[in-house]
C-alpha cells in the first residue's frame, strides 16, 4: 500500500531562530496517529539542525531542496548528494518548477541529479506540472507526459520505487489559486496510468503522488479525499505550524 505523505517545502525562507521554533512547534503539535509520513524541507544551511531535532520522531523525514549534479570535487558552492546522505537527509526534491524556470534546469540536469540521489541512497520527490498557457491551450497532459517520459519513466523498476511524484501546476504555486480536486485528480490518475503502462499496476499502486500549489487547511481535506491524491507538497502553508499540522491532520 502506498504511503500518505505531507511535505513542507520551506523554500528560501526563515532565519535560524524561526527554524528552531517552527520545528519545535510542528513536533509538539504533530501526532503520528494517522500514519502520515511528514517530510520537512528546510534550506541547506538548516538541514543538519532539523535532522537532529527530528531524530526521535519516526514519522518525520528530511528533504533537501536540491543537490549538485556532480559527485564531488572542485565545484565551488555546490552540495553533493553524498554529503546530504552523510548527515542523515532522506529525500531530495528534484525538478521543482522554480529550479526549472529560474535556474534553467533541463531534463538533462534533472537526470544527473536523479542519478546522484539514487547512487547515494536518497529518495526523491520529483516535481512536474504545466504553466497557465499549457493549461489553457489544453496541452497539459502532453506536457506532463513529456516531463516524466524524459526523466523518471526512463528508470528501472527498483529505482522508480524510490520516487515520490509531486504534481504542482505552476499557475497554482504561491498564487492562492488551487487546482480543483477534479482537476488535480485528473492529472494524478493520468500520472498513475503512465506508471502503470510502463511498470505495471503493482508499482503504480505503490507510488505516492502528491499535490502542490496553494494547498492549505481549507482545501487539503477535499484534495486528499481523491483516490489518486496521496498527500501534498506544501509551500507557504508549511511555514506556519498550525496550518501545516492541520493539513497533516486532514487525512
Ligand atoms: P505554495 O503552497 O506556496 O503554493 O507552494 C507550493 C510549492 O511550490 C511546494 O513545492
Amino acid at each position: 500500500m502506498r504511503k500518505k505523505i505531507v511535505a513542507g517545502n520551506w523554500k528560501m525562507n526563515l532565519n535560524y531562530d524561526e527554524v528552531t521554533s517552527l520545528v519545535d512547534e510542528i513536533l509538539r503539535l504533530h501526532s503520528s496517529d494517522n500514519n502520515v509520513e511528514v517530510i520537512l524541507s528546510p534550506p541547506f544551511i538548516y538541514l543538519d539542525k532539523v535532522v537532529r531535532s527530528c531524530a526521535n520522531h519516526d514519522h518525520v523525514f528530511i528533504a533537501s531542496q536540491n543537490c549538485s549534479e556532480y559527485n564531488n570535487g572542485a565545484y565551488t558552492g555546490e552540495i553533493s548528494a553524498s554529503m546530504l546522505n552523510s548527515i542523515g537527509v532522506n529525500y531530495i526534491i528534484i525538478g521543482h518548477s522554480e529550479r526549472r524556470s529560474i535556474f534553467n534546469e533541463s531534463n538533462e540536469n534533472l537526470n544527473l541529479k536523479i542519478t546522484q540521489a539514487l547512487q547515494n541512497n536518497l529518495k526523491i520527490i520529483f516535481c512536474c506540472g504545466e504553466n497557465i498557457d499549457q493549461r489553457e491551450s489544453g496541452e497539459y497532459l502532453q506536457v506532463i507526459k513529456k516531463q516524466l517520459e524524459e526523466t523518471i519513466l526512463c528508470l528501472d523498476q527498483k529505482s522508480l520505487s524510490k520516487i515520490v511524484i509531486a504534481y504542482e501546476p505552476i499557475w497554482a504555486i504561491g498564487t492562492g489559486k488551487t487546482a480543483s480536486s477534479v482537476q488535480a485528480q485528473e492529472i494524478h490518475f493520468f500520472i498513475r496510468s503512465l506508471i502503470s503502462d510502463k511498470f505495471g499496476t503493482e508499482i503504480s499502486n505503490n507510488t505516492s503522488i502528491l499535490y502542490g500549489g496553494s494547498c492549505k487547511p481549507t482545501n487539503s481535506k477535499e484534495l486528499f479525499s481523491q483516490s489518486d491524491i496521496d498527500g501534498g507538497l506544501i509551500g507557504g502553508a508549511s511555514l506556519k505550524s498550525s496550518d501545516f499540522t492541520a493539513i497533516i491532520n486532514s487525512f
